[in-house]
Parts: structure tokens; C-alpha cells; sequence
């Protein structure tokens, strides 16, 4: 059974295994695989200026083995579409607000995509606007490839561009808001057989014993 884990400040010592995994498999997957070759690292861990101590992380467990996962940024806070490539939001300008983070680094490992329904990459998404909501975000922002677009918009979601498309690395790039609420998560069920929550916090409650909310 896979859960979506939400990793952040106060429980990150709880999941340093996990996050261990799931760096490298990020190297595996962006450099081995997606051929981004400006984040290969020599000791095979894909962390970049991002994975910062505010970065949170959702995590796709599967018997304690990483599956999926996602990485979130405060755009408070120095991010990809500030720091790298601002120029993608030359339309509507920068997003940077306490109620918006942004996404990166959404992956599942191979052998487990586009496995039957519900797919890892659906709990991934779901987790998403689940994990908005408990953080009271209105919006996340996205530097991604237009591939995603018609993939979102098919979930229901509003997304709206904050500039042009251009052409980086040879992928056809744009940056994007996109709204979190109720009616994103209800259609995003509803378009991959979710059933219900995906999301869970696991962290030490104030006698120090490890609780898990679901
Ligand atoms: N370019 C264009 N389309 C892509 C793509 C790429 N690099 N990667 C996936 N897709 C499309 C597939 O063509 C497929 O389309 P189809 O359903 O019409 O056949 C669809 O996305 C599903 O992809 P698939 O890989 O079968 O499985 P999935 O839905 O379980 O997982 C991802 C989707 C993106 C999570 C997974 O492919 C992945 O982890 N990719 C590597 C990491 C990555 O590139 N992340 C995005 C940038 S951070």
C-alpha cells in the first residue's frame, strides 16, 4: 500500500533514510535517465541550492521503499523561478508570497509508471493539493516542460501561464501558477480513482513518542 508522506522541518529526522533514497534516485533519474547533466554530482546525489532546511518534501512510500515524490519551495525564499530562470514569468511577473510555494523534482521510479489505477504518479498529485490545503497555500508555481500542461488542465486544474514558453536545454519550458483547493483535489480523484486522502504526517507529538496523522 502506498502513502504519501509529508516530510518538513520538524520531521525531517524521522525520514533521513527515506530522503537518503530519494536523493539518489533523483541522480538516477534527472542525470542517469532525463540527461540533465548539470545536476550530476560525482557522489550519484541530485541536490541542488533548493534543498534547503524550508524545502518540503512529499514522499511515495511503498513498504518503506521510496516509489515518488515531489519537492516544494517557499517562494519567499530563493527559488528556481527566481534564482535560474525568471524570465519564464516575463508576462505576469514573479510570484513571491507566503500562500504559494513552488514544485519541483516530480518523479516516480520506473517500474512503477504507469502502473494500473490508482498510479503512484496520481497519489503524487493528489498528495499535492492535499498537501496546499494543510499549509492554507492558495497557489503553487511550476517551472515545467508544456507536456504537462494538457495533463494538468485534464485534472481539472487552473493553470495559468505567467509568461511565454521558450525553447531551454532543447525542452520546450514554461512557468505556470497553479490553484490549490478543494475542487482540484475532488477532480483529481475523480479523474484517477483516488479514493480518498493520500497524505500522511508522521512526527514526534510533545512527550517525544512518534504519532502518525492520516
Ligand atoms: N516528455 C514527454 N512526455 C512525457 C515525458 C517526457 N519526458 N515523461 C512522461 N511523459 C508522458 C508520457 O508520454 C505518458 O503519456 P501517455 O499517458 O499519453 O502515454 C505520460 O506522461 C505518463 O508517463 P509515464 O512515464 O508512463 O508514467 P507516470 O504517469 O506514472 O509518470 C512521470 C509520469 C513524469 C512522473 C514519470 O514519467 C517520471 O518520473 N519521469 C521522470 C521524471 C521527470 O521527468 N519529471 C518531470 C520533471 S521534474
Amino acid at each position: 500500500m502506498t502513502a504519501v508522506h509529508l516530510v518538513e522541518r520538524s520531521n525531517r529526522s524521522l525520514y533521513d533514510s527515506a530522503l537518503e533514497e530519494h536523493f539518489r534516485i533523483r541522480h538516477r533519474i534527472y542525470v542517469g535517465e532525463r540527461r540533465w547533466m548539470a545536476l550530476e554530482r560525482p557522489d550519484g546525489r541530485e541536490v541542488d541550492q533548493f534543498d534547503t532546511p524550508e524545502a518540503v518534501y512529499l514522499l511515495a512510500l511503498d513498504k518503506g521503499r521510496v516509489v515518488g515524490g515531489s519537492r516544494f519551495v517557499p517562494t519567499t525564499q530563493p527559488h528556481l523561478m527566481s534564482d535560474v530562470f525568471p524570465e519564464l514569468a516575463n508576462v505576469r511577473g514573479l510570484v513571491r508570497r507566503p500562500d504559494v510555494y513552488e514544485w519541483t523534482r516530480v518523479f516516480v521510479v520506473p517500474e512503477r509508471r504507469g502502473e494500473g489505477r490508482p498510479k503512484v504518479e496520481s497519489l503524487v498529485l493528489c498528495a499535492l493539493q492535499e498537501f496546499g490545503l494543510l499549509y492554507g497555500l492558495s497557489h503553487i508555481t511550476v517551472v515545467m516542460e508544456t507536456w504537462w500542461l494538457p495533463r494538468l488542465l485534464a485534472l481539472g486544474w487552473d493553470v495559468q501561464p505567467l509568461g511565454l514558453p521558450r525553447e531551454i536545454d532543447g525542452m520546450q519550458t514554461m512557468g505556470a501558477i497553479i490553484e490549490v483547493c478543494e475542487e482540484a483535489l475532488a477532480s483529481t480523484r475523480r479523474a484517477r480513482a483516488v479514493e480518498g486522502p493520500v497524505l500522511v504526517w508522521r512526527g514526534r507529538n510533545g512527550q517525544g513518542e512518534v504519532v502518525t496523522h492520516v
